[in-house]
């Protein structure tokens, strides 16, 4: 089931991201893009177990993937998969969509690269703790 996450699931997701990134997102930034109205967050679950959360922001016709992670124990499910795609029909087909991921993160890049996002960009030395370079992605549209 894909749902919009709410107030309730700010622990799980944060949990969730705490075991899947290197510099993950704190629990009151979770909070705060489930409380902005330009911000939202999505969860998919089974069995009321988050197993991928996404959160996004959204403008306009532009619409940036801030973070996705998956459950380490539940990867190449194709859970990630599921969730984005939800996410990017929810967009329609009219919204640009950007993300910037970590140059080391060859298997996230390999991920989007699965759902028609292409490097169109780089930002060097961008991330810090640990350093890293900023690749630029944008979605292709059909
Ligand atoms: C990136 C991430 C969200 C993918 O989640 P997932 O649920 O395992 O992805 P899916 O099972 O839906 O994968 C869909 C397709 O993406 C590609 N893919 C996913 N992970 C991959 C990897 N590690 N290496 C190569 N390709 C990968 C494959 O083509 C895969 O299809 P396949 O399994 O049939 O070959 C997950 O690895 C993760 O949580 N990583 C840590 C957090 C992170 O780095 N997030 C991105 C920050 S911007």
């Amino acid at each position: 089931m894909i749902r919009a996450a709410t107030a309730q699931d700010v622990p799980s997701i944060a949990d969730l991201f705490f075991r899947s990134m290197p510099s993950p997102w704190k629990t009151s930034d979770i909070e705060s893009v489930i409380s902005s109205p330009t911000m939202t967050a999505w969860v998919l679950e089974e069995n009321k177990i988050i197993k991928c959360a996404i959160l996004l922001q959204v403008c306009m016709d532009e619409a940036e993937i801030l973070s996705i992670a998956t459950d380490p124990s539940e990867r190449r499910k194709g859970f990630a998969r599921t969730l984005l795609s939800y996410v990017l029909r929810d967009l329609g087909d009219d919204v640009n969509v950007f993300l910037e991921v970590r140059a080391k993160n060859q298997g996230a890049i390999a991920f989007y690269e699965s759902m028609r996002f292409f490097v169109y960009g780089m930002r060097k030395g961008y991330y810090k703790s640990p350093p890293d370079d900023a690749i630029l992605m944008k979605l292709t549209n059909i």
